[in-house]
């Protein structure tokens, strides 16, 4: 038994080692929270759900092999809000791509 207990907690430690970086995933929940958008037309932020605990596959996110997120394709999401200097999505220091194209203008 504590061979068998050993042995999935060795893979389970090496599957956690290229997930989401836990600050990551608050980030994008509280993003999601800052957003208007329509869950109903939404494909990609309609899965960004917190009981789905590697952010890294949600809709729309690209991570780095350490787990933080570096781009984020939330295009065609209905998202009617603006994006200012006070948005969450400037705590994603890593983030290098961001693509809002074909959204609702302000
Ligand atoms: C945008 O999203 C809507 C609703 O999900 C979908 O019907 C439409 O085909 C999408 N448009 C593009 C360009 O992906
Ligand atoms: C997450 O799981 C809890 C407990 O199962 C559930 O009550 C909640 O609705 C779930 N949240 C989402 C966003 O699916
Ligand atoms: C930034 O946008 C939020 C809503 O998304 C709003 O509450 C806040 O007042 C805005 N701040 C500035 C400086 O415009």
């Amino acid at each position: 038994m504590i061979s068998f207990y050993l042995i999935f907690y060795g893979l389970d430690m090496m599957l956690v080692s290229g997930q989401c970086q836990i600050n990551q995933q608050s980030v994008l929940i509280q993003l999601k929270k800052e957003l208007q958008f329509d869950s109903s037309l939404s494909t990609k932020l309609v899965s960004w759900n917190p009981n789905i605990t590697d952010c890294c596959t949600w809709g729309g996110v690209s991570c780095s092999i350490s787990g933080q997120v570096i781009g984020l394709d939330l295009t065609n999401e209905t998202i009617s809000s603006e994006i200012n200097v006070s948005s969450v999505l400037f705590d994603l220091d890593k983030l290098e791509s961001l693509n809002l194209a074909e959204n609702y203008s302000p």
